[in-house]
């Protein structure tokens, strides 16, 4: 029997989700298609899952927690972070799970030495890195623009800054969370934090895809290691695929193609 599945978001034009989606499902001979729908209403994801009789769904800003609320069971740290982007209908159920978080770790896991790490932003993909970076060890504290967004992460307790009451310190990796950099030329923070951050970092990861964003062109000047958020991307589709055919395709098989197909995408 044929398998459908969807990414929900809005905007979603833009998604290359499809693509790689469905190039994967044809390199491995399933039967199955994978769409992209434009939700303008957070409380319609439910209605629309089941009318479109999904097997499931990818859903991306900004309805994640619209899908961990529908969830009728909700797997690991997505529980934690309390926002899912991978939804399965198993047994009459809708389970939820959260992929960005063990996507983010699965592109920086081999970069060793890493003890203190400092997460610029408070926003959904800040709360998905911190706890997997936190469940996985590694010393976490988070410095925003603002203090609203923090509360969660202070319930959570995590370290937190605002801009007004940070000093620098010593951090081995800095990862940008927040949008500046994605549609305009700014830098996260003033530049000369990041200028002290930057001189005792060895790490510099941004989560936006696919370029250089000024955050990580000023941690090129200072000879630290760089990352976009592209390997984010892709690792977090090929945990997605995984629980989309109940974990009958290992990583590596699912991995190959998607990298294919992301190399004539990105
Ligand atoms: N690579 C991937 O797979 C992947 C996955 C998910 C998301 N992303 C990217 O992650 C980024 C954040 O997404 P999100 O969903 O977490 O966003 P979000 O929930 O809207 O949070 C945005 C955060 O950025 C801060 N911010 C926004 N503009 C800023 C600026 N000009 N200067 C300083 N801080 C600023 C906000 O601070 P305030 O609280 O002060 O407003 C907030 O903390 C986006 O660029 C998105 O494309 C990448």
């Amino acid at each position: 029997m044929s398998k459908y599945f969807t990414i929900f978001g809005n905007p979603i034009s833009h998604s290359i989700s499809p693509l790689i989606h469905n190039y994967t499902i044809k390199t491995l001979q399933i039967d199955g298609c994978y769409g992209r729908t434009l939700l303008e209403n957070g409380n319609d994801l439910k209605k629309k899952f089941l009318n479109l009789k999904l097997t499931g769904a990818n859903i991306t800003v900004p309805f994640k927690e619209n899908a961990y609320n529908l969830c009728d069971e909700v797997e690991g740290i997505a529980q934690n972070i309390q926002a899912v982007n991978t939804i399965i209908k198993k047994n009459n159920k809708l389970i939820g799970f959260n992929t960005d978080a063990p996507g983010f770790y699965e592109s920086i896991k081999s970069y060793k030495n890493i003890k203190n790490i400092l997460i610029l932003g408070a926003g959904g993909t800040a709360k998905a890195i911190s706890f997997i970076l936190k469940q996985k060890g590694y010393k976490i504290t988070l410095l925003n623009r603002s203090q609203k967004r923090l509360d969660f992460f202070i319930k959570n307790n995590f370290e937190c800054y605002y801009w007004d009451n940070f000093i620098p310190t010593q951090y081995d990796m800095i990862i940008n969370t927040t949008s500046a950099g994605l549609n305009d030329l700014l830098l996260p923070i003033k530049k000369d934090v990041l200028d002290k951050l930057f001189l005792n970092a060895k790490y510099a990861i941004d989560v936006i895809y696919n370029k250089q964003t000024p955050f990580l062109s000023l941690a090129k000047k200072h000879n630290l290691i760089i990352k976009d958020g592209s390997d984010m991307l892709l690792y977090q589709a090929v945990l997605a695929f995984e629980i989309f055919f109940d974990f009958k395709y290992p990583k590596n098989v699912i991995e190959k193609p998607m990298k294919y197909a992301f190399k004539f995408l990105l």
